[in-house]
């Protein structure tokens, strides 16, 4: 299935061809898995296609002398503003899974987010990485197990925790589910398997097994308010679309939330990110970090994110696909690509800096 690392196939010049590459190496249900959306697919869709709107203005004659696209956040000191998202099990794509990805992004200076799912253990992983890595936490039943998810994060050298919150029910997958997708047993959530299973709710007859069981299971403001107070570590919130949830997450203490719709995975219907990114912004502080995923396939993107107000964005499914594709030169120079697009967006926008990009740069 992979290819030989030391070289990339041909024909690889934007992050389209490496979706479409991995098409062909992946088997059926695995791409159908990674690629695949919720419901009737309508957040999915409309990720990239509002991108595709969004129109640009050239700004010409600007002097570009110390130009960068450096800038800081949370701590880090970021190259590009450019961070992988979290990306549960990566071994169904790539032997070395989690590993390569860590690989890629320190040789490439991006941070990496680790999945709480990820096929590898985040210490391993970290062995691997001696860059910049946030932790994504999935909440666990058990409190005990969420806190030890998230002191081996802090031992392990993570510099933020992001906590997913837009899933506490797995949506509807359909297009997973038509081509059979199933977890091999070679996948397996590492980091989860040192905890002993908890054996499912007991629920009667008449209660709703999602009201009932996962919802009893779902962290709430309390909940997320107390891990506040275990862990030094700026927590972000993962999964924020409305204003309100944004606001909220100032007002409890938090460092910092990123707009996402899951890549389309949790809620069918939600609008694409970068539409609903500048309420998010205006509902919170100038300096309060707003990051976006969801639809990033080109550094204009990257370009129009920042226009309408986002710190940082990250990049989901091409990570799996250059991964599937060429391995950890895959994923790194899947970042290339995309920072070179970005400068290239820069210099023809007349932006020289990061701080240039704002809403004047959009038609
Ligand atoms: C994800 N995403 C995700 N999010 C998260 O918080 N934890 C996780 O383990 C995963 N795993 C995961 C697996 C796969 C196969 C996909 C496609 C997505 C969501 C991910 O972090 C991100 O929000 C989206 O992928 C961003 O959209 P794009 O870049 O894929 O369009
Ligand atoms: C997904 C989960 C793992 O989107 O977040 O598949």
């Amino acid at each position: 299935m992979p290819q030989p690392e030391h070289r990339l196939p041909p024909g690889l010049l934007t992050l389209a061809d490496y979706e479409q590459q991995a098409r062909d190496v992946l088997p059926h249900p695995v791409y159908e898995y990674i690629a695949g959306g919720c419901g009737s697919e309508l957040s999915l869709n409309a990720n990239p296609s509002a991108f595709d709107a969004i129109g640009l203005y050239t700004r010409v004659l600007q002097d570009f002398s110390g130009a960068s696209t450096r800038q800081t956040l949370l701590g880090l000191n970021l190259k590009h503003p450019i961070l992988l998202a979290p990306l549960a099990h990566q071994k169904l794509v790539h032997p070395s899974g989690e590993l390569a990805t860590a690989e890629a992004c320190e040789a490439a200076d991006t941070p990496l987010v680790v999945s709480t799912l990820s096929s590898h253990k985040m210490e391993d992983i970290a062995r691997h990485n001696s860059g910049d890595r946030w932790f994504q936490l999935y909440w666990q039943r058990d409190r005990g197990v969420t806190l030890d998810l998230v002191k081996r994060a802090e031992q392990s050298g993570h510099r933020a925790i992001v906590i997913t919150v837009d899933t506490p029910v797995t949506a509807l997958r359909y297009r997973a589910q038509r081509a059979g997708f199933s977890l091999p047993a070679e996948v397996s959530e590492a980091n989860l398997a040192e905890y002993p299973k908890l054996s499912p709710r007991t629920l009667k007859r008449e209660d709703s097994v999602i009201f009932s069981g996962f919802m009893a299971d779902a962290p709430t403001w309390k909940d997320i308010a107390w891990l506040k107070t275990q862990t030094q570590l700026p927590i972000l919130l993962k999964g924020i679309t409305h204003p309100g949830d944004a606001r909220l997450a100032m007002e409890s203490g938090l460092d910092g939330v990123i707009v996402s719709n899951h890549g389309g995975r949790s809620l069918d219907g939600i609008p694409a990110t970068v539409k609903l990114l500048p309420a998010v912004r205006r509902a919170v502080d100038k300096n309060f970090p707003v990051l976006l995923d969801g639809g990033i396939r080109r550094g204009s993107d990257i370009f129009k994110a920042k226009a309408l107000g986002a710190n940082a964005v990250l990049v989901g499914r091409s990570q799996a696909y250059a991964l599937a594709v060429a391995g950890a030169l895959g994923v790194a120079h899947m970042l290339r690509l995309l920072k070179d697009e970005l400068e290239v967006t820069m210099a023809l926008a007349g932006c020289p800096t990061l701080a240039d990009i704002n809403e004047t740069c959009i038609y």
